[in-house]
């Protein structure tokens, strides 16, 4: 089951952006801390520190540590690996039959090529605010990060960093990663489509309003979702 979008909007990291180096930040801040207090001196005039430091600093140190949330990192490696099968689908289904037989390998294999990456629990998939196909139709959540993601990308951040993850008190969770629209997808994505192509497109979309892309614009995101039971 995908996680419960609406239960995902509150805890994120910091702004959201460069969670990594937010996690980084608060890991490094809690090393520091942890090396101060193990290497300063408890009592400055070397007599034995009373009793209540004694027991606050080993309280400190080994307070259990709560275990880095890995699944950013997941995220990300989900998403790479999605993106790249999509891609050296769509190059050879390019190169083998043109692009009006790449559709068709779109069609069939872009679902299934996730199905295949996702695993019981997580659910990764694209969505965009313009979508072809409208399974991939953003819930409102995504909506909201998909309209922050183009927003960065037009303030000059550069589309490898645009990603955001948000997790939720009932466990579950939140990737995303922008998908910046290259030359290549402009054949079935971008302003003026060959007259062919366009059919096909319509034929087999009848609702499709995933045109209109010019190179370098956020054509959606890749969605990885934990399921509050993981
Ligand atoms: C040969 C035509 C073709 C090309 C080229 C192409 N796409 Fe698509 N794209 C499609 C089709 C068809 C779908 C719908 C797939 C489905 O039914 O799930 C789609 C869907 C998508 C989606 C999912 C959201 C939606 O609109 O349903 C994203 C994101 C996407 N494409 C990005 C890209 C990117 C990025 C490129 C370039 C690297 C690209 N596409 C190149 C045909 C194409």
């Amino acid at each position: 089951m995908p996680a419960s979008p609406d239960s995902l909007a509150p805890r994120n990291f910091g702004t959201g952006r460069m969670w990594s180096d937010a996690l980084g930040r608060r890991h490094t801040g809690a090393v520091f801390l942890l090396l101060a207090l193990c290497t300063s001196p408890v009592n400055a005039t070397g007599a034995e520190p009373d009793a209540a430091t004694s027991a606050s600093v080993a309280a400190m140190t080994s307070a259990p540590t709560a275990p880095a949330d890995t699944r950013p990192s997941q995220g990300s490696e989900l998403s790479a690996q999605l993106g790249k099968q999509l891609k050296q689908t769509l190059q050879s289904a390019m190169a083998d039959g043109g692009p009006v037989a790449a559709i068709d390998v779109c069609q069939l294999q872009a679902p299934a090529i996730a199905a295949t990456i996702a695993t019981p629990g997580i659910h990764v998939g694209r969505t965009a605010l313009r979508v072809r196909n409208s399974n991939n139709a953003p819930d409102p959540a995504q909506i909201k990060i998909l309209q922050d993601f183009e927003r960065r990308l037009s303030a000059g951040e550069s589309a490898e960093t645009i990603e955001q993850f948000d997790s939720a008190d009932d466990g579950s969770a939140r990737y995303m990663k922008a998908i910046v629209t290259q030359p290549l997808c402009t054949t079935c994505h971008g302003t003026e489509l060959p007259p062919e192509i366009a059919a096909a497109i319509t034929q087999r979309y009848p609702n499709d309003a995933a045109v209109g892309f010019a190179p370098g614009s956020l054509r959606g995101a890749f969605v990885v979702e934990w399921s509050s039971s993981q």
